[in-house]
This record gives structure tokens, C-alpha cells and sequence, in this order.
């Protein structure tokens, strides 16, 4: 009976404890050349990911160097801003519980050579630079991401 009470308690502190939260995910040039953006979004909205905000945009080096300003020294810096400013990306919000762990799980490992069978990353990545989709890691990321593409009033 002890037992019951105890999973009982623990589903129901785990349902409560939940936090819906906002992440940004960016469907990426090598994605959108390759008519993957249906599947992608798919999988989103069948893992409970309300897509909320989305928008098709093609950015500069300058405003993509900008958005990946925390690599700039990493040594593959050149190529991605090369890679992300070569076509159109889609640029997505997606809403729900636990929002930004769901969505890099469901995304797979940067390299997806590494990425977990069925992830988004290895059904459509091609390298890790042409990695398909990319994900906010952090709260504190997905506000600032968020708001590099979005106002509030173009959120719902
Ligand atoms: P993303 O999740 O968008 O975050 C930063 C991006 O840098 C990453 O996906 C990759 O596209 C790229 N990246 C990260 N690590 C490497 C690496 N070791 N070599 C090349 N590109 C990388």
C-alpha cells in the first residue's frame, strides 16, 4: 500500500513539477534544401512540441556571426557562419513540458554519426557542421535566441 502511495506521490510531483517552457529550434540550410521541413515539424508536434512561432528567413554572415557569437573562436566558427548564411533556414518556437531537454533529446548528438538511431540529427544530419536542426541549450539561451528572431507579439 506504502508503494502505491509512494509512485502515486512521485507522478504526481513530477506532472506538477513539469515546466512549460519555450525553446528556439532552427531547421538548418542543408534540412531545407533537402524538403525535410515537413518531416521535421512532424516530429516536433508527435513529441507534444507546439510549434507557436515560425518564420522562413535568410540570414548574412554578419547577422549569423551575431547568433553563434559564443563560438567565435572555436576553430569551425568560419565554416558554420559560411554553412548557416548559404540558404534559407527556418526559424521555429516550440512550446511545451520541459520544452528544451525534449528538444535536443529529440534532436541526437551534434555529430550525428554519434546521434541516437531516430533522432532528428540521424535520420536527416549529413555532418556535423550539416547537422540539420539546431536546438537552445539553456533557458537563458532560448530567451535570448527566441528574441533574436521573434518579438513577443509574433509569439502565440
Ligand atoms: P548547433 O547545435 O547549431 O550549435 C553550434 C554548431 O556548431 C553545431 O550545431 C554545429 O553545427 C557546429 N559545430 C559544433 N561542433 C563542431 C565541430 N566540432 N566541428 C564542426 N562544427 C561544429
Amino acid at each position: 500500500m506504502t508503494k502505491y502511495l509512494c509512485i502515486f506521490l512521485t507522478l504526481i510531483s513530477s506532472l506538477l513539477l513539469a515546466e512549460t517552457e519555450k525553446t528556439l529550434s532552427i531547421i538548418k540550410p542543408d534540412a531545407v534544401q533537402a524538403q525535410n521541413i515537413g518531416k521535421i515539424l512532424s516530429k516536433f508536434e508527435e513529441n507534444g512540441l507546439k510549434i507557436v512561432a515560425m518564420r522562413m528567413l535568410k540570414l548574412t554572415p554578419e547577422r549569423i556571426s551575431q547568433f553563434y557569437a559564443e563560438h567565435k573562436d572555436r576553430p569551425f566558427y568560419p565554416a558554420l557562419v559560411e554553412f548557416m548564411s548559404s540558404g534559407p533556414i527556418v526559424a521555429i518556437v516550440l512550446k511545451g513540458e520541459d520544452a528544451i531537454a525534449k528538444n535536443r533529446q529529440l534532436m541526437g548528438a551534434t555529430d550525428p554519426t554519434k546521434a541516437t538511431q531516430g533522432t532528428l540529427r540521424a535520420l536527416f544530419a549529413q555532418s556535423t557542421t550539416k547537422n540539420a536542426v539546431h536546438g537552445s541549450d539553456s533557458p537563458q539561451s532560448a530567451e535570448r535566441e527566441i528574441s533574436f528572431f521573434f518579438t513577443p507579439a509574433e509569439i502565440y
